[in-house]
C-alpha cells in the first residue's frame, strides 16, 4: 500500500483538509501547513508545478495507526516486532514509480517548498535516500535536500549515519536513489537505525508488504509504490548547505555538504509530492517514534520494559520516558544505561513504574516529585557523543558533537535512606490512593431541578 492509499482513509475518518485554491510552494504553502498543524492536507493546485502535494499525513500517531490498521497503543510493539523480524521484500519487474520516465531531469518542476525567507533555498524534507554500503549493503536514511540547480541538491549528511559511513568507504562517487512520497512503513523504517547489515526495507516489508523494483540507471532497488524516484550520484564536491530550521525550531549551522547530481527522474502518473514542515509535528513524530522500539529492545535486555515514549517536549529526539515493571532494586538504573544505548542521541531519560502513565507529563513529574532523590537516583554522564541538533552541546567542525547526559530513576525506591530494603507493603505506600467511584448522576441535582452537566 502506498502513501496515496492513506489519503482516502484519513478522508473517511474526517481528518483530511483538501485545499483547492492555488498555493505557491514559495513561502505560502509552509504558512498554510503551519496554520493547519497536525492535520493531513492535500493541495490539489500548486503554483508552477503539475503535481499535488500532501502534508501532515504523519503528524499524529492515529494517522500512522490508521495506515497500519492497528490501534495507536500497538504502534511501539508493531515496530519492535518488525525490527526483530525483518522480511526480505519481493522484487517486481514493473512498478507504479516507473509509470513515467522523464526524458530530461528538471527539478524545478517539483513543488519543492521554500519554508522561510532566510532559507538557503527550496528544500526536500521527506526524501528517503537509498545507498549501498560496500560492507553492510543497502541503507535508507532521510536527508534534507536543498535544491541548488535543475539537477543538483546539497544534502545534509549527518556524520556517522549510514549514508556518511558508505561515503567514507567509497573513493569516488556513490550511486543514490531518492524516494519522494514514500509509504508509511518505508518512512518509519528509514527513520530507524537498525544494527549494521539489517535492511530497513525488510523492516518496512515486515510492517506491510513493500515490493521493490530495480532503478533504471543505478544499481539500487526502491519501493515500487514510491510516488517519485530520483536517480543520481553523491559527488565529492561540497557546497554551503543552509540556513535551515531544524527539529529544534532554531537555525541549524551552515556547513559544507556534499552535492548530489540527479540524472534520471521516474514517477507515478499524477504523482503526489510529500512535504513536511521542519521543526513541526510531522518532522518530530517521524524522528522520535521510530527510536522507541530500539530503546524498548535495549531496555528489555536488562529488565521488563512496558512502554517507551520519546517526548514531544524534548523535540521528539533528546528526551524519553521509559516505563518498567520493576523487579529488582537497581532495575531503574539499568534501564537508564540501556535507554542511552538504544538511542545514542538521547540526552535526558526518566524511568517510571508501571502505575505512572508515560504519556502524561504531569504524572511523570509527580513520580519525580515523590519517588526521586537527586543524590541517589540521578545518573550524570559527562562528555558523551551526542546529537548535532542540540544548540547547547559542544560543536567542533568535523567532530562528533559532545554533551552531558542525565538519567532520572523515578521508580519507587526499594531501599530506605538507611539502605535497608523496604518491604512490599512499604513500597505500596508510594502509590496514589484513589477514591471509590460513585454513580454521579444521583448527585447531580440542585435546588432548581436536575443539573444539565
Ligand atoms: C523528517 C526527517 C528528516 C531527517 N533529516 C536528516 C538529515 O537531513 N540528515 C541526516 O543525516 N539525517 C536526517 N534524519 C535522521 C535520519 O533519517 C535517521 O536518523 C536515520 O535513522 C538514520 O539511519 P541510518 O543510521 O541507518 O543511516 C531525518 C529524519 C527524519 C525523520
Amino acid at each position: 500500500m502506498s502513501l496515496r492509499s492513506l489519503i482516502p482513509k484519513v478522508q473517511e475518518a474526517s481528518y483530511l483538509v483538501t485545499i483547492t485554491k492555488e498555493v505557491d510552494p514559495y513561502l505560502e504553502m509552509a504558512r498554510v501547513i503551519n496554520a493547519l498543524e497536525g492535520q493531513p492536507l492535500l493541495f490539489t493546485r500548486v503554483k508552477s508545478s503539475p503535481y499535488q502535494v500532501v502534508s501532515g499525513i504523519c503528524s499524529a500517531r492515529e494517522y500512522l495507526a490508521l495506515d497500519l490498521g492497528i490501534d495507536q497503543s500497538q504502534l511501539l510493539f508493531a515496530l519492535a516486532r518488525a525490527l526483530e523480524n525483518p522480511v526480505v521484500p519481493q522484487m517486481v519487474e514493473s512498478a507504479p514509480c516507473q509509470e513515467v520516465i522523464e526524458e530530461g531531469v528538471n527539478l524545478n518542476t517539483l513543488p519543492i517548498l521554500t519554508h522561510l525567507p532566510d532559507d538557503g533555498g527550496p528544500y526536500v524534507t521527506a526524501g528517503v535516500v537509498v545507498v549501498k554500503d560496500p560492507d553492510h549493503g543497502r541503507n535508507l536514511c532521510f536527508h534534507r535536500l536543498m535544491r541548488i540547480g535543475p539537477r543538483q541538491f546539497a544534502a545534509r549528511v549527518v556524520e556517522g549515519r549510514g549514508t556518511d559511513m558508505a561515503l567514507r568507504k567509497t573513493s569516488g562517487e556513490l550511486e543514490v536513489a531518492i524516494c519522494l512520497g514514500s509509504s508509511i512503513p518505508v518512512l518509519l523504517a528509514a527513520a530507524m537505525s537498525p544494527p549494521k547489515g539489517v535492511d530497513e526495507l525488510s523492516i518496512a516489508n515486515a510492517l506491510r508488504p513493500t515490493p521493490l523494483v530495480k532503478c533504471r540507471t543505478v544499481d539500487l532497488e526502491v519501493p515500487a509504490d514510491s510516488e517519485f524516484v530520483l536517480e543520481g550520484r553523491i559527488t565529492r564536491r561540497t557546497v554551503a548547505e543552509g540556513p535551515f530550521i531544524d527539529l529544534t525550531e532554531t537555525w541549524d549551522i551552515v556547513r559544507q555538504q556534499p552535492v548530489i547530481e540527479i540524472h534520471c527522474l521516474t514517477h507515478r502518473r499524477a504523482a503526489i509530492y510529500h512535504a513536511l514542515l521542519p521543526g513541526r509535528l510531522e518532522h518530530k513524530l517521524l524522528m522520535g517514534m521510530p527510536r522507541e522500539p530500539t530503546v524498548y529492545a535495549a531496555v528489555s535486555q536488562v529488565c521488563q520494559c512496558k512502554n517507551v515514549l520519546i517526548t514531544p517536549g524534548g523535540m521528539s529526539w533528546l528526551h524519553a520516558v521509559v516505563q518498567i515493571v520493576k523487579q529488582a532494586p537497581d532495575d531503574g538504573r539499568k534501564a537508564i544505561a540501556a535507554a542511552f544505548r538504544g538511542h545514542t542521541s538521547l540526552k535526558h531519560v526518566v524511568v517510571v513504574d508501571e502505575d505512572v502513565d508515560p504519556f502524561n507529563p504531569t504524572e511523570v513529574e509527580w513520580a519525580i516529585a515523590t519517588r526521586f532523590q537527586a543524590d541517589r537516583d540521578l545518573i550524570v554522564l559527562e562528555d558523551q557523543p551526542s546529537s548535532s541538533l542540540d544548540p547547547s552541546a559542544t560543536h567542533v567542525p568535523g567532530q562528533k558533537t559532545r554533551t552531558s547526559k542525565m538519567g532520572l530513576d523515578a521508580t519507587i525506591p526499594w531501599h530506605k535512606p538507611s539502605d535497608e530494603l523496604r518491604t512490599r507493603e512499604e513500597r505500596e505506600g508510594f502509590k496514589k490512593v484513589g477514591y471509590r467511584e460513585v454513580d454521579i448522576t444521583i448527585y447531580r441535582t440542585f435546588a432548581g431541578g436536575e443539573s444539565t452537566k
